[in-house]
């Protein structure tokens, strides 16, 4: 890894939420110019969808509003993680959890709820679409996600060589 700094964004599943985090935050950087400088990745607590593409719903919803998820594959948090990131950002409370309890005692980066960047000291979560009906729930996680990003940016900026 090159890049000055580097951001893994965790759910559950890696198929709905934290892919679109993902590729979110990487058109964002893009636009930005700073694709270069910030390594990007995303993660599940749970293994189960290993090695899959994002859930048809979600690519679906994203392609919509004009990221392509198409090339994501799930795959689950591992201890290494906790070395190579430097910001490891979780979707709920739930994520942060277990996140928490597999944290190394020598973990030096930061690990928070996302949604913090936005509604700061509301402990708000991205929810979790994957079993919802329709497609509303998959809009309002990027609506909620397109948010975070942006705040981040400006962020980072702050922490990055100029
Ligand atoms: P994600 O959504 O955590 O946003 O990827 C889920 C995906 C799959 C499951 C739950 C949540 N699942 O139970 O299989």
């Amino acid at each position: 890894m090159s890049a000055q700094l580097s951001v893994l964004f965790v759910c559950l599943g890696n198929i709905c939420r934290s892919p679109t985090a993902q590729g979110v935050f990487e058109q964002q950087l893009r636009e930005a110019g700073l694709s270069d400088q910030v390594y990007v990745d995303s993660a599940g607590t749970a293994g189960w969808h290993h090695g899959k593409a994002p859930d048809p719903r979600t690519q679906q919803v994203a392609h919509r509003r004009g990221y392509d998820l198409s090339r994501l594959r799930a795959r689950q948090v591992e201890m290494e993680d906790f070395r190579r990131f430097d910001l490891i950002l979780a979707m709920d409370e739930q994520n942060l959890r277990d996140l928490q309890a597999l944290a190394p005692v020598d973990f030096d980066g930061e690990l928070r709820l996302l949604l913090e960047l936005t509604h700061p000291g509301q402990r708000k979560a991205v929810p979790d679409p994957y079993y919802t009906e329709g497609d509303a729930g998959f809009h309002e996680v990027v609506d909620l996600i397109e948010g975070a990003s942006r705040v981040l940016l400006e962020h980072l900026r702050t922490r990055l060589p100029l």
